[in-house]
């Protein structure tokens, strides 16, 4: 479906961020041994330096309340960060005020998670998809509003008489296309696609990841690619970004990845992805214990307690992502010091 084997040079990039960290404080709840209510800290987001080339689909994958959704919005500047920068097109956007990041705002979009919750029930498609085209006066007239969204329509497979319909006359992938007409309508160069084929059926997510995929050739764009499902994620990534209780654990091009994941979180998710074929056999490593709240993280490497290739200084030292070969980032203790070569082509053996 994309080109897998694309060379993007390193400073090529459209989007980059620095230590970027958010943090929501969170009342604590009054236990037995607790004297008192207070607040606590929930780290979604933890020192993230990532970067999206451009005409690039990074994926981003992990668990549930890994902090997936908050990168996202963060990045775009929809949730303030904590600390940390974030550089578009070479400008730090971390602290512009909100006029001057209008401008940013029509470049950067966001599909949200839920496509019901995020239509306004009350108003028509042609409302829906009109409004930032009025907000950034991209429009001029009622018949040239009504040209652009005809034509926003036609661009997601729906049809013109569709934009005086309300959102509940929609079935769900039709829904999504309404989000995303709405996404692209201010001609966006970043687009952040967060779960948006997570509650649809398998053919309808082909056709949404085509449209996905078409809309990034024409109009050049880049998509920070937000799922849980690994299967989905790698019919588009051209890189992947796992990420584990608020911390990014593993980058690398989408094939190095699938071919051979060195962190034993991405290996653990890589093996649920169910086999088709019955003689090859499906071995899923089944992770030990529930993810730990993101306010109460483990000392050490966060994913210790679940990991069944912790050695010792894996509860003492936290490890932030290294570089193993070109593009592909780890951070493990594994996979540092000493005799780290070796190590990797041993995990890549036992892996293959
Ligand atoms: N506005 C908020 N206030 C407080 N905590 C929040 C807020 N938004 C998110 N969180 C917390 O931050 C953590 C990360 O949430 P987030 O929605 O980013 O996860 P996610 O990876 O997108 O999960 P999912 O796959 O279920 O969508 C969770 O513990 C969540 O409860
Ligand atoms: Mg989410």
């Amino acid at each position: 479906m994309n080109e897998r084997k694309r060379v993007f040079k390193l400073n090529d990039y459209l989007l980059k961020t620095y230590k970027l960290t958010k943090y929501y404080s969170e009342e604590k709840r009054i236990s037995f041994f607790s004297l008192g209510p207070g607040k606590s800290l929930v780290r979604a987001v933890d020192n993230i330096n990532l970067f999206v080339h451009r005409n690039e689909v990074l994926g981003l994958v992990g668990e549930s309340g890994c902090g997936k959704s908050t990168l996202g919005k963060t990045i775009i500047r929809l949730e303030e960060p904590t600390s940390g920068k974030i550089f578009f097109e070479d400008q730090d956007i971390t602290n512009l005020s909100q006029e001057r990041l209008k401008s940013h705002r029509k470049k950067m979009q966001i599909i949200f998670q839920d496509p019901a919750s995020s239509l306004n029930p009350r108003k028509t498609v042609f409302e829906i998809i009109s409004q930032p085209l009025k907000v950034h006066g991209m429009v001029s007239n009622k018949s040239d509003t009504s040209d652009r969204v005809a034509d926003l329509l036609k661009k997601v497979g729906l049809e013109k008489s569709h934009m005086e319909r309300y959102p509940h006359q929609f079935s769900g992938g039709q829904k999504q296309r309404i989000c995303i007409a709405r996404a692209i309508a201010l001609e966006p160069i970043f687009l952040v696609a967060d779960e948006v084929v997570s509650a649809l059926d398998v053919s309808i997510q082909a056709q949404i990841l085509n449209l996905l995929v078409i809309l990034k050739n024409d109009l050049n764009l880049s998509i920070l690619f937000i799922s849980h499902d690994l299967s989905v994620v790698r019919q588009i990534s051209d890189r992947v970004a796992v990420m584990y209780l608020g911390k990014i654990v593993e980058v690398a091009p989408s094939e190095n990845l699938f071919s051979s994941p060195l962190h034993p979180y991405t290996q653990a998710l890589m093996s649920a992805i169910p086999v088709p074929d019955v003689e090859i056999g499906w071995n899923p490593i089944i992770l030990q214990g529930d993810t730990p709240s993101p306010s109460q993280r483990p000392q050490g490497c966060f994913f210790h307690p679940r990991c069944s290739k912790m050695i010792d200084i894996c509860d003492k030292e936290d490890i932030s992502l290294n570089a193993v070969s070109q593009g592909h980032f780890v951070a493990c203790h594994l996979y540092s010091g000493r005799s780290t070569l070796k190590k990797i082509i041993q995990a890549q053996r036992t892996w293959l």
